[in-house]
């Protein structure tokens, strides 16, 4: 093995050659990573932990929260209040936006995470994440509201996900492509072990939850129907599949090897536009996809282009191999 870059080294670096990363941008993303090891601990931990199981509340959302959704969000909160790079965090987990408490300098930066991805699989000893957004505040004004969050995905400053699974990963983009780093727990480090992470164009690889199938709209089932006929059908190959249910987990399969990653509106809810949060989840992940080579869209328009209009935004995902997302984007413009 060669010459080991830390997190910080490769941030150093991010911010001398290419002068868009401010140090406090860069300082914050070390909070985040810092939390997130705090994380990985407590998740390691399970049972002994006292950390699996339901806390007994419910989210914004009218999800039943568990308990690692609520530790998970406190211990980013309490990482980050006090940096002074930070105006405002939001999460999946709280109603509304959390204000950096007076007693802290204030910064120009909006958090958001999803704390715990992936919720379903923390008892059942499956991976699961921690994802993150962040926004730079519009300076024209001072104080801060939901109103500041409402920015469309294509103006995030940094992105990443921390997936806790046989290895803990940080996966991250600041906008100059994709990096990888893996915990070290001796040496307590995060170390590069993968830089310029490219999504393949095409796949033989599609995640999907089939057991909606019935409630899809015509052109998602279009494309898993042509999937599904294989060497047969019109594609004229066969398809594999995986469904983890932590999109962590999903993408990181396909940062890894390609595939195609959907969560499509439904008719089960048929006045959301989606499952999946756009804020927390969707754009985020868009961010990092695009910055490998990938694609993410809604079916009609690039989800980093969405203006969202409420900070608890649901939408309809699309994303990973550029031809397969390119290929069920236009049955939903033919449609
Ligand atoms: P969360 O645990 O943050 O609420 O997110 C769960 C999401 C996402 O991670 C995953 O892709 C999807 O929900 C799984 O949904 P199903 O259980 O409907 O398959
Ligand atoms: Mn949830
Ligand atoms: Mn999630
Ligand atoms: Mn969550």
């Amino acid at each position: 093995m060669g010459k080991r870059v830390s997190l910080t080294q490769y941030l150093v670096e991010q911010q001398r050659m290419h002068g868009h990363i401010p140090a406090q941008l860069r300082l914050l993303i070390e909070v985040v990573a810092r939390a997130c090891k705090r994380i990985a601990i407590s998740v390691n931990k399970g049972a002994l932990g006292d950390v699996l199981g339901s806390a007994g509340t419910e989210n914004v959302q009218g999800e039943v929260q568990k308990k690692l959704d609520v530790i998970c969000n406190e211990v980013l909160i309490e990482a980050n209040e006090w940096g002074g790079h930070l105006a405002a965090m939001a999460s999946e987990e709280m109603d509304g936006i959390y204000l950096v408490p007076n007693r802290f300098p204030q910064g120009e930066y909006l958090l958001m995470f999803d704390p715990l991805d992936g919720s379903s699989n923390i008892d059942v000893n499956v991976s699961i994440g921690t994802i993150f957004s962040v926004l730079k505040k519009d300076d024209a004004h001072a104080g801060v509201s939901e109103q500041d969050f409402l920015q469309p995905g294509s103006k995030q400053a940094a992105a990443g996900y921390c997936i806790y699974g046989p290895q803990t990963t940080l996966v991250l983009t600041v906008g100059d492509g994709v990096a990888m780093f893996t915990l070290d727990r001796e040496q307590g480090s995060w170390v590069l072990t993968q830089d310029g992470v490219t999504i393949p164009e095409d796949t033989r690889e599609f995640a999907i939850n089939m057991s909606n199938m019935r409630h899809w709209a015509p052109p998602v089932k279009r494309y898993i129907d042509e999937c599904l006929a294989g060497k047969d059908g019109p594609r004229g190959k066969d398809f594999n599949m995986r469904w983890i249910a932590s999109m962590v987990a999903d993408v990181h399969r396909i940062l890894t090897r390609g595939g195609i990653f959907m969560y499509p509106w439904d008719k089960r809810e048929p006045d959301k536009p989606g499952k999946l949060r756009l804020m927390y989840e969707a754009n985020p992940m868009s961010f990092i996809v695009e910055q490998a080579g990938g694609a993410a869209t809604n079916g009609h328009q690039r989800i980093l282009d969405i203006q969202p209009t409420k900070l608890h935004e649901r939408v309809s995902v699309i994303l990973g191999s550029k031809n397969e997302v390119e290929r069920v984007t236009a049955y939903h413009r033919d449609s």
